[in-house]
Parts: C-alpha cells; sequence; structure tokens
C-alpha cells in the first residue's frame, strides 16, 4: 500500500469510528520551552489529556510529524529514523483499554492485511508505581486470541510511556511488534531485544496518572488512551520492503544516491543515515528552524553537517540540494509547507554544505592529528580544548567529534569542552558588548524589544526602498527607537505605511530570532554592515530573524517577533545630507 494510502486509510478507519480529524502541529511545539522537537502526536494535546475539553470532542486522530534524535545512533538500520510520521488517535475520557486495542489491531488486519501469526505484543507487567495490567493481557489473550507465549510481560523500562521530561501524563502501555522470522539471538530474545528480530509498529498508552514536578503520581481525573503508529515501518511491512528505506518514502533518494555514487551495491549504513538526516533537515527548515549553533537549530546543523560528513565517506559533494529536492517532491502533496518553502530549505542546505564543505578536509586533517596525540601520550581521550578547537574552527559539532573518536577508540571529554564554550562565549560577550558600549548602556526589557524591532525597520527599509539602505546611526531608549539611514528624499505616506505595515506583518508572524556566534570573516560574508570591520571582535552574534533580517549586533535581542506589540513610526526627517532619520515606537496594541 502506497504511503499516501496508507495515512488516508488510517485517518478513515478512525474517522468511520467517531474520531474527528485534527491536523499536524508544527515539528516546533507552541508553548511548550521543555523540548525542542514536536516527539509525538500527543504533544498538542497533553492539557486535553489532563482533562481539557477538546474543542472536536472525545474521540480524535491525526498524522503527526515528529523528530526524535534519541535514536540517532541507530540510524542505519533497517526500521529506525530521526524525523518519521506518527499515525495517532485518542480517546480523552471516553473508551478505554480494551475497544483500543481491539482498534487498532482491526486497522492492522482488516486494513493493511497483517497477519495475527506475526504479531507479538508486551503488557505492563507491575512495579510499585501501578499494578500489572490484567485487562490488557486477558484482551489480546482471550478476545484476540493472541497465544501466551507471544505476549511478553515488561516493567517500566518497556512498557511505561511518558513525556521525555518525566512529568505530565502518562501511564502504563501495550506496544505491537512484528516478528520478521529471523531466528532468535538468544534464548531471552524478545520484543525488547535490539538484534532486529522485532519490529515496534505501535504504541496503546492508557493515560491514567499525572506525573507531578516532585516526582509524586496521582491519578488523572479522566482515563484516556494516546495510540501512536509509525507510518514509515507500517509502510515497509504492508510494502513487503525489508527497510523504511526501500519503501515510496524514500526510494527515489536512495536511487539518487546510488546514481551519485555510481555503483550498483547497496550501500546501506552511510545512505540511509544521509536520506534520514536531509530528510529530518527539510521538514525542520519548513517549519522555521535553520541550521546554528543553539537550541533547536543546532539539533539540524548536526543532522546536515553528520549527512555531509557521511556523504564525503561516500565520495559525494554537492549533494544535499539534490537530495532535498527530492523528499520534496515526494512529499509535498502532503505537506504544501514544503513547496511553499522550497526555496530557503534549499538555500539553507546549500550554504550549510557550503560552509562545511570548505573546513570538513582540512577539519579532518586536524582530527588526525589530535589522534595522533592522544594516542602518542597513551591516552584515551580527546580533550576538552581540542575538541573546541575542531568546533570553533572547522564547524565539527561536538557530537561528531564523539562519533569520530569512537570510531578510534577514544572519548572526548565533554566537560572540558563546556567549560571552553562558556570561557569563550564570556570573552566574546565583552567584546561585543565592548563594541557597542552606550548604544547597548540599557538592557531593560523596553530596550531589548527596540533592538529587535530596530533590525526590523532595516529590512523592511531595504525591502520598500531598495537593498542599498544601511544603517548610518541608532540610538534606542526604553521609549522609543531612533534609526538614520542612507536616503535622500522625504519618505512618503505611503513609504511609511508599506514599512509600518511590513514591520507589523513579521511581529504578527511570530519569528524566531536566533542568534549564531560565527568568526568575524565568516559573519562578514554573509551580511551587508556599516561599521568598520576592524571593530568587530574575532567571533561575532550574528541575529537571523526568521531569515527576513540577519545582521551582526551585539544584541540584546527578544526570543520571538511576537514579543513587540505594535510598530509606529511617529517621525520621520532629514538630519543631514543624504541621511534620513525615523523615530519610532513600540505599542501594546495598534491605536488609531
Ligand atoms: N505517545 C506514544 C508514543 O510516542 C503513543 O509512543
Amino acid at each position: 500500500m502506497h504511503s499516501r494510502d496508507l495515512r488516508q486509510k488510517f485517518l478513515d478507519f478512525f474517522h468511520k469510528r467517531g474520531h474527528a480529524i485534527i491536523p499536524s502541529a508544527s515539528l516546533v511545539p507552541e508553548n511548550d520551552p521543555s523540548i525542542l522537537f514536536t516527539t509525538a502526536g500527543m504533544h498538542p494535546l497533553v492539557p486535553n489529556l489532563l482533562g481539557e475539553r477538546h474543542p472536536l470532542g472525545k474521540r480524535l486522530v491525526n498524522v503527526q510529524k515528529c523528530l526524535r534524535t534519541s535514536d540517532i545512533e541507530s540510524i542505519g538500520d533497517e526500521s529506525h529514523l530521526t524525523f518519521f510520521e506518527m499515525l495517532g488517535y485518542w480517546s480523552l475520557g471516553d473508551y478505554f483499554k480494551k475497544e483500543s486495542i481491539h482498534f487498532t489491531f482491526d486497522f492492522y488486519t482488516q486494513v493493511l492485511g497483517f497477519k495475527k501469526d506475526d504479531i507479538t505484543v508486551s503488557v505492563f507487567g507491575g512495579s510499585p508505581k501501578a499494578p500489572f495490567d490484567q485487562e490488557s493481557y486477558d484482551t489480546w489473550k482471550n478476545e484476540i486470541g493472541i497465544p501466551e507465549e507471544r505476549i511478553y510481560k515488561y516493567g517500566e523500562e518497556e512498557n511505561w510511556w511518558g513525556l521525555a521530561s518525566g512529568i505530565g501524563p502518562c501511564g502504563p502501555d501495550t506496544e505491537m511488534f512484528i516478528d520478521t522470522g529471523q531466528p532468535s539471538c538468544s534464548p531471552d530474545c524478545g520484543p525488547a531485544c535490539s538484534c532486529g528480530k522485532f519490529v515496534e509498529i505501535g504504541n496503546n498508552v492508557f493515560m491514567e496518572y499525572l506525573k507531578n514536578a516532585d516526582g509524586t503520581i496521582e491519578k488523572l481525573p479522566q482515563k484516556s488512551v494516546d495510540v501512536g503508529l509509525g507510518l514509515e515501518r507500517l509502510a515497509m511491512f504492508s510494502q513487503n520492503k525489508t527497510s523504511v528505506f526501500e519503501t515510496d518514502l524514500f526510494s527515489g533518494v536512495m536511487e539518487k544516491i546510488k546514481k551519485l555514487v555510481q555503483t550498483k551495491d547497496e550501500i546501506t549504513r552511510p545512505s540511509r543515515i544521509i536520506a534520514d538526516h536531509i530528510r529530518a533537515a527539510v521538514f525542520a527548515i519548513a517549519d522555521g528552524v535553520f541550521p546554528s549553533n543553539t537550541d533547536r537549530g543546532y539539533v539540524v546543523r548536526r543532522l546536515i553537517r553528520r549527512a555531509i560528513r557521511y556523504g564525503h565517506l561516500l565520495g559525494l559533494r554537492g549533494f544535499t540540494v539534490s537530495l532535498g529536492r527530492e523528499f520534496i517532491r515526494i512529499m509535498d502533496s502532503i505537506y504544501p509547507e514544503l513547496k511553499e518553502k522550497e526555496n530557503s530549505i534549499l538555500s539553507h542546505l546549500e550554504s550549510e554544505e557550503r560552509k562545511f564543505g570548505e573546513t570538513i578536509n582540512r577539519g579532518l586533517g586536524e582530527f588526525e592529528k589530535i589522534v595522533s596525540g592522544v594516542k602518542s601520550r597513551g591516552g584515551e581521550i580527546i580533550c576538552g580544548s581540542e575538541a573546541f578547537l575542531l568546533f570553533q574552527s572547522y564547524g565539527f559539532p561536538l557530537e561528531m567529534t564523539m562519533e569520530l573518536a569512537r570510531e578510534n577508540q577514544l572519548t572526548v571529554d565533554q566537560e572540558g569542552f563546556k567549560r571552553e564554550f562558556e570561557k569563550h562565549q564570556n570573552l566574546s560577550r565583552t567584546a561585543t558588548v565592548g563594541m557597542f558600549k552606550g548604544g547597548l548602556a540599557e538592557t531593560s526589557e523596553m530596550t531589548t524589544k527596540y533592538h529587535t524591532a530596530t533590525h526590523l525597520l532595516l529590512a523592511a527599509l531595504r525591502e520598500v526602498l531598495g537593498p542599498e539602505i544601511y544603517q548610518k546611526g541608532s540610538n534606542i531608549t526604553a521609549e522609543r527607537l531612533r534609526f538614520d539611514f542612507n536616503w535622500s528624499e522625504k519618505l512618503s505616506g505611503e513609504q511609511i505605511k508599506k514599512i509600518e505595515d511590513l514591520v507589523n506583518q513579521k511581529i504578527g508572524e511570530n519569528l524566531d530570532v536566533e542568534m549564531t556566534e560565527l568568526p568575524r570573516e565568516e559573519a562578514l560574508k554573509r551580511v551587508k554592515v556599516s561599521f568598520d570591520p576592524a571593530k568587530y571582535g574575532e567571533v561575532v552574534k550574528v541575529y537571523n530573524i526568521g531569515g527576513f533580517s540577519i545582521e551582526v549586533c551585539g544584541g540584546p535581542h527578544v526570543k520571538n517577533t511576537k514579543e513587540l506589540g505594535h510598530f509606529k513610526i511617529i517621525k520621520e526627517e532629514s538630519v543631514g545630507a543624504g541621511i534620513r532619520r525615523i523615530k519610532a515606537i513600540l505599542e501594546r496594541s495598534p491605536k488609531s
């Protein structure tokens, strides 16, 4: 069954059984700073699992984009992925264990044609937290007819599910697996074993508990069910393939990689890693996460750079854009945002590959030297400053250095790396604050907002008047911003309105303000500045506001443009030949 039909049949099956279809949320969770990415379909529904009424009722279904890096070491096998689509359905205080087990099983057998004999399950065997899940066990055994020897009982480690933070709704679960028919790896081999004999195809979580921040557990006022089935794995079995990479979701890209490498041989692990990571990056960038050295952006950078490294192992150069384009082609009818953001996706891939492509070989050379150094001193650990050098000068994410180290039977002093990183950040902060002294004297909440508004204003001026506009001067107080720029004529009322509207539009788009620290020369290649570059420290901060504004600046800035309020120009005047000045304020809301 083609993945397109699989998604649709899943939605139809549950819709027919009273579930309202809800759209996939963004990969960037709203209102939840505790997680970087949406890792399961239940994330956006946490308030509803805790008891808040959902406007569409008690039964919901969807297909959710998810990104998890917890399994990154397993990518390259048959079934693990960082980005995947979760087919999810929920009962919010409606039906419970029995009905949901029947629903899941019926979907497998009636819609996908899976055989009961191929299905193995596990149930919660009990722990000090909660008792053995007799009801699920009995349902599988007596109502569905799974023989006892294929119903495994496990503890919390395997059969208890909650958010990664450990806090929030949680409960015992029952998991379903396909037995691939491979021989058992040992007498103890079972679905919890990672040998590959069993592939997990779904998880029904019975959310009847709440874990509090202090570690205590209490019962929730309602019993809910949270079910997640991995689309790619279901596609793999329903298309009779032995890996997710052979399904229609990946095959075009895998073919492309083979062609680029000019081989007919199966090149499994590196090409799977490349395909998985580029696909994840494509979806993350489409949701507004751009490669950078912080938070979400850093995850995307790690994924792209790891893909580039594996590409280099296969002799590939300049390949990420064509693979990204192929993924967009495969998925854009389901996720139109991919087509809408195609230019941004491809240009981020291109720029990341160009930048890293310039340093990777020298970085690998440096790494070799470091390894010989460590080995010649009889050591086993790459120290923090060496790992930091690879990060700082050659763009190697720490995790990449750790992976390379492992390949050479070495480890990395992560704490030492962290210390170097912090030391360096302090140094560059001093340098940048010194550089902008005066202008940054006040760092109150309002001045922070005006700093960000100034960036938006410059970008809007460039858009409305032309790309030749640059900053001649800026002054910010807690009451207003003042901005001077190169232009000789008075701005018309229409131009002023256009500029204001554009700034307010960007504020309304809730754009993240992302900061990256870059070596000065590299930063100056990317952004247009009006200052003497010699004034900058060795490492400068580049602030990127949703791709609309990219500027070198000492900060400070808000995290997201939604914090700014409403932007209004209150004065426009001349302050000398060829220089205009704008004064503008931020209001809580538009005043007429
Ligand atoms: N939320 C459950 C999971 O991610 C279904 O496995």
